[in-house]
């Protein structure tokens, strides 16, 4: 597809930034005349050890690439900057990464700011994702992003939404920016991340090259190129923001909090029935189903997720100890194959609730997502007009930037309706059984929309997994290596 020429964009040959807009940055990243270059040559050579998701341990021999700002105007590079790491053997064998699979691998949690400026090579724990990919001999870009936290001398966020997409998406761009200069197929970035990372990772799959973005996308001097990306691998995503009050007490409100108090009922009902309004406006269909609505979404997580959940948990358990847990479990009928059991007692199995009502868009403005939604020297606002009018009265409105900035962060905005086609065709999304951040209809929601676009949807729902939770973690990195068509 043709792109349109973008005006104001960089071109390689135009890539000279001012001095004056540099020296005019909080961290000047670096001098030179064309800092969106990637330069191979730059690099230090590492060999780290590995075990692998059957934990067998590899030698792994890598080039770390620092990329000092991955914009040529960066309001913050210590956020706003990348490192690369290429394989060049694992076990003394000599791998080629030209044209391997790249996992672009987010570390963003609690949407906070996220920096890798101080990291002196491959990030993660042991047996994290992004040395899982590397030595399956994967190009692994690990990118900061601004947060919602960041306050300069002033007192101005400079991190609150959408800074972290946009800065996700000049990443993006750097990458396709130096297509035969980075090692890797840019053709087939992978992104990753979990939480509110999970839930960037979704919107950088769903966002792609989406015009909304290029104004700010502009102001940072991204690349002239593309952000749009091949899959998008999404692990528990706190994501349809102005929708999670709403879709929590479906789904949670029945549930006890904690320290086994409960929660407002009439909020949490009122909140509850918005959610019925919110799926008939979806009019999102699933097969068997029809279209979900208040009344079926249910049995529609419990036969298209929760029960399959259970099932291949009880499967791949010895004789013993599925015995042992279906007695502790008498809710679960098991018949040698499928496991059934009622939304209410599925539910009640969970226990406590995470969060209290409103989860998201609370009274107090304390969340992390008022605190996202905040704006030049306001720390936090409302983004949900039920939130806001609880607090100011029926009258209240939003401030007027807010619902593009909810588009901005919302992956839903830009597959329901007209989809956007340059989006990810590829998806990987997981989420634990018991994850009560958000509402389980998140991820079911998501998944059904993919699912109806005709995209490659591979969802799987832990069971009795918790926030962050990742049982597949090889299965991922072998998903991305036939997804990208990548042989060894
Ligand atoms: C995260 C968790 C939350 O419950 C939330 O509201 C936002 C972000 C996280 O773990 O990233």
């Amino acid at each position: 597809m043709k792109r349109r020429a973008v005006v104001l964009g960089l071109t390689a040959a135009t890539a000279a930034v001012p001095t004056v807009a540099l020296a005019s940055s909080r961290h000047t990243a670096r001098s030179g005349s064309s800092p969106l270059v990637f330069d191979p040559a730059a690099h230090t050579e590492l060999t780290t050890t590995v075990t692998d998701a059957t934990g067998t341990v590899h030698t792994v021999t890598y080039r770390f690439h620092k990329v000092a700002a991955y914009v040529a105007k960066p309001v913050d590079a210590v956020y706003q900057s990348l490192n690369v790491s290429v394989p060049v053997s694992v076990d003394g064998a000599a791998v080629d990464a030209t044209d391997a699979p790249i996992l672009l691998a987010n570390s963003i949690g609690g949407y906070m700011p996220s920096s890798v400026a101080g990291n002196t090579g491959i990030g993660g724990r042991p047996g994290a994702r992004q040395q899982l990919a590397l030595a399956a001999g994967y190009v692994v870009v690990e990118p900061g992003a601004r947060g919602r936290t960041l306050v300069d001398a002033a007192g101005v966020y400079y991190g609150t939404a959408p800074a972290a997409i946009v800065d996700l998406k000049a990443a993006v761009r750097y990458l396709k920016f130096n297509k035969g200069r980075v090692p890797g197929d840019v053709e087939r970035i992978v992104s990753s991340g979990v939480s509110a990372g999970g839930a960037l990772s979704a919107l950088l799959g769903a966002s792609g090259d989406s015009p909304l973005y290029r104004p700010y996308l502009e102001e940072i001097g991204a690349a002239d190129a593309s952000d749009a990306i091949f899959a998008s691998g999404d692990w528990c995503p706190i994501t349809d923001l102005e929708h999670s009050d709403a879709g929590y007490e479906w789904c949670w409100g029945g549930n006890p909090l904690g320290n086994g108090s409960t929660v407002d009922p009439s909020l949490s009902k009122e909140l509850a029935a918005q959610y019925a309004d919110y799926l008939a406006d979806l009019k999102l269909r699933a097969r068997g189903y029809g279209t979900l609505t208040a009344r079926n979404l249910d049995d529609y997580l419990l036969e298209t997720f929760l029960q399959p959940s259970a099932a291949r948990y009880l499967a791949a358990l010895p004789d013993a100890e599925r015995t042992a847990y279906l007695s502790a479990h008498p809710f679960i009928t098991w018949d040698g194959t499928k496991a059934s059991f009622t939304w209410a007692d599925f539910l009640t199995h969970v226990g406590a609730r995470k969060k209290n009502v409103p989860s998201f868009d609370g009274f107090d403005l304390a969340t992390p997502e008022n605190n996202l939604f905040g704006t030049g020297t306001t720390k936090a606002r409302h983004f949900t007009l039920f939130s806001l009018r609880h607090e100011e009265g029926a009258g209240a409105r939003l401030d007027a930037d807010i619902p593009a900035k909810l588009a901005l962060m919302n992956p839903m905005h830009h597959l329901v309706g007209k989809a956007n086609p340059r989006r990810s065709k590829h998806w990987w999304i997981r989420v634990g059984t018991k994850d009560s951040d958000t509402s389980l209809s998140v991820v079911s929601n998501l998944h059904a929309r993919l699912k109806e676009l005709g995209d490659d949807v591979n969802t799987v729902y832990y069971w009795d997994g918790g926030h962050g939770a990742d049982d597949d973690p090889g299965d991922f990195i072998k998903w991305i290596g036939r997804v990208a068509g990548h042989k060894r």
